[in-house]
């Protein structure tokens, strides 16, 4: 496997190989790379020809108040993954490569990115689009996998794919979760062992919230309220939404539809979780639409 630091080193490999009609395929991470990173890995390996996986922890993505320093950086456990999984290219930039001095460009964000994180979170998403747009320049992909546990950021990076006609076909692969439920993350490793119990009541939560939905309830507030119930037995973790989503636009929905998404953000002490889940009614909506 090569380690590449260097932007303009990642494009000449990237551009050779197209040449040579390979496809290349993208994991952008953070590093910290978890099962959930290694699925992707794997679903991008079967995909294509050639695979890069970047590790850059982003700084325009974090908050001034956010855990950038704390991020946690096990580089050789990464690289040993990659490795061990086929990875051809880690393409690992500095901060400096990324965002040189004079650097002044940010992507404008679409309204999907408005709500929900982007509203908690003001920096992140612009932070996110901007990177993932100056990633695809750099590694020139095909196919580029992200996780639905970042259900909005999915989102995003389809819509600006879209706008900006970035030609990277984008792959979302379902969240892989722990034995007990809890969605994988590289912020996992921060709660307590204690919060780390606690923490899987998110999942349980929105598993309630599909429950109701699959006995036939299509009251949205009835569906959040089923989803606030199991939280609010957990006192130690606070609610940042809980919200029940159309799944293309993220706009919240007062009633349920055939294609619903239920996310969820919480803080448990200092560590914030997210998770989402999507549900499909391939059968459209029950007949007896009851109301809690
Ligand atoms: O999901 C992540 O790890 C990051 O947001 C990403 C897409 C690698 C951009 O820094």
């Amino acid at each position: 496997m090569k380690i590449i630091r260097s932007p303009q080193a990642m494009t000449a490999w990237s551009e050779n190989l197209r040449r040579q009609g390979v496809t290349i395929g993208f994991v952008p991470t953070m590093g910290a790379l978890h099962d959930g990173h290694r699925e992707l890995i794997r679903a991008a390996r079967l995909r294509c020809d050639a695979l890069v996986v970047s590790i850059f922890v982003n700084p325009t993505q974090f908050g001034p108040q956010e855990d950038l320093a704390k991020y946690p950086r096990p580089i050789s456990r990464d690289r040993a993954l990659c490795r061990k999984e086929g990875v051809d290219v880690c393409f690992e930039p500095t901060a400096e490569a990324m965002y040189p001095n004079g650097f002044q460009t940010m992507v404008t964000l679409p309204i999907i990115a408005r709500r929900w994180e982007g509203e908690i979170r003001p920096h992140h998403f612009s932070g996110v689009a901007t990177v993932v747009t100056k990633l695809f320049g750099i590694v020139c992909p095909q196919v580029a996998l992200f996780g639905q546990k970042d259900f909005q950021q999915s989102a995003l990076v389809q819509q600006l794919v879209k706008d900006l006609n970035l030609g990277v076909e984008i792959v979302v692969c379902p969240t892989v979760r722990e034995t007990d439920g809890l969605a994988m993350s590289s912020r996992n490793v921060y709660l307590s062992q204690e919060d780390r119990k606690r923490a899987v009541t998110l999942y349980k939560s929105l598993r309630a919230g599909a429950e109701v939905i699959r006995r036939g309830v299509t009251d949205g507030k009835a569906v959040q309220s089923a989803m606030a119930y199991v939280l609010k037995k957990e006192p130690a973790m606070t609610i940042d939404y809980l919200a029940l989503c159309n799944p293309s636009t993220l706009e919240p929905l007062c009633d349920v539809t055939s294609r619903v998404v239920l996310l969820g953000a919480v803080r448990l002490g200092s560590v914030r979780l997210i998770d989402n889940l999507l549900v499909i009614l391939p059968w459209g909506l029950p007949n007896r639409a009851r109301r809690l």
